[in-house]
C-alpha cells in the first residue's frame, strides 16, 4: 500500500480489509503507543513483508475498564500515535469511536470462565470479558491472517490464544517478546503515571523477577519457597503494594507447587501498585532466554 490511511466506519474497514492484499497482520492497542508497541508493529511489518498489510487499531475500550477514574485517565494523543504508526510502517490504522464499535443496542458480550478468573481477572472483575468481547468484534472487523499480542500482559495472550482456538477464527496469534526501558522495566502506557521517586525503584520488579529465575535455573523447585522470596523482594521496593505473585503453568495458567521443567513450562507473574499506578510483569523460569531484546537486558545486570 502506498499511503496510511485512518478508518473510523467499521462498514468501512470491513469492506477495506476484505480487498486488502495479504497477508493481513494485525495489532490490536488502546493508543498511547510507546516503543513496545512500535516493535509490534515493526514484527507485523516484517510478517507482512512488502506486499501484505500491516493493520493497527486504536481504540480506548471502555468495557475492558472496571475504574472509571483508571480509563478517564488514559492518555489519548492521537497525532503521536498516528506519526509512530507511519515511521513503523502501517497501512490502516482503524480508530472508530465508542458509539461506532457499541452501537446503543449492543446486549451481547462475549465471556471467558477459566483463564480469567485468577491473576489480572481476581482484581479487575469485568476486565477480561470487556478484553474478550472487544477482541471478538475486531477479530470479524479486520479478519486478520495474524494478529500479534506482547508477552507483557500473558494472562490477555493465553486467553487471546483460548478465543481464537475456541471460537474457530482463522487467524494465528503471535506473541512478541516484551520490550522494557534500559533500567529493565517493562514499558507501558502506564509507566507515564509513575511519580519520579515510583519511577526511580520500579526497575526492580523485573529485578526481582530475575532473581526468582535465577534461583529456579539453579535447582529450587519449590513454588512456595520461591513465591516467600519474590514476596520478600517485592515488599521491599519502597511505596509498593503486591496485588498478587503466582507461578503458573504458562500455557494453562495452573498455578503450580513444584517446578519440572521437563514437563511444565513454568512462569512467574506479579502485579504491584504503586501510588494510583498497577505495574505488571512476568517472566519464564524454566526457559532459556530466546530474544537478543532479553539478553541484552541480561547482560545490564
Ligand atoms: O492490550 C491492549 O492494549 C488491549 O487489552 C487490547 C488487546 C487492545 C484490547 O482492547
Amino acid at each position: 500500500m502506498v499511503s496510511m490511511k485512518v478508518i473510523e466506519q467499521v462498514s468501512l474497514m470491513q469492506s477495506i480489509c476484505n480487498d486488502a492484499l495479504r497477508p493481513l497482520v494485525f495489532v490490536p492497542t488502546m493508543g498511547a503507543l510507546h516503543e513496545g508497541h512500535a516493535s509490534l508493529i515493526s514484527h507485523a511489518r516484517e510478517l507482512a513483508g512488502t506486499s501484505g498489510t500491516v493493520a493497527v487499531s486504536i481504540f480506548l475500550n471502555p468495557k475492558q475498564f472496571n475504574i472509571a477514574k483508571d480509563l478517564e485517565w488514559y492518555p489519548r494523543p492521537f497525532e503521536a500515535d498516528k506519526a509512530l504508526c507511519q515511521r513503523t510502517g502501517v497501512d490502516l490504522i482503524f480508530h472508530p469511536s465508542v458509539e461506532e464499535m457499541y452501537p446503543c443496542d449492543t446486549s451481547i458480550h462475549v465471556e471467558e470462565n477459566q483463564l480469567s478468573q485468577h491473576l489480572c481477572g481476581a482484581s479487575r472483575p469485568g476486565h477480561f470479558s470487556g478484553v474478550v468481547t472487544v477482541l471478538t468484534k475486531l477479530f470479524n472487523i479486520v479478519t486478520p491472517d495474524r494478529v500479534l499480542f506482547g508477552e507483557k500482559d500473558w494472562q490477555q495472550l493465553v486467553i487471546a490464544r483460548r478465543l481464537v482456538w475456541n471460537l474457530n477464527f482463522p487467524t494465528e496469534v503471535i506473541s512478541h517478546p516484551t520490550v522494557r526501558e534500559e533500567d529493565g522495566l517493562a514499558m507501558s502506557s502506564r509507566n507515564a503515571r509513575l511519580s519520579l521517586q515510583d519511577r526511580s525503584v520500579a526497575s526492580k520488579i523485573y529485578e526481582a523477577l530475575r532473581k526468582t529465575r535465577t534461583r529456579t535455573l539453579e535447582g529450587e523447585s519449590n513454588v512456595s519457597a520461591l513465591l516467600e522470596s519474590t514476596r520478600g523482594d517485592l515488599e521491599s521496593i519502597p511505596n509498593s503494594i503486591i496485588d498478587y505473585i503466582e507461578i503458573v503453568d504458562e500455557q494453562t495458567l495452573q498455578p503450580l507447587k513444584k517446578i519440572i521443567p521437563s514437563t511444565t513450562p513454568a512462569r512467574l507473574l506479579v502485579a504491584v501498585k504503586m501510588g494510583e499506578t498497577r505495574l505488571i510483569d512476568n517472566i519464564g523460569l524454566t526457559r532459556m532466554f530466546h530474544t537478543d531484546r532479553d539478553e541484552k537486558v541480561a547482560k545490564l545486570k
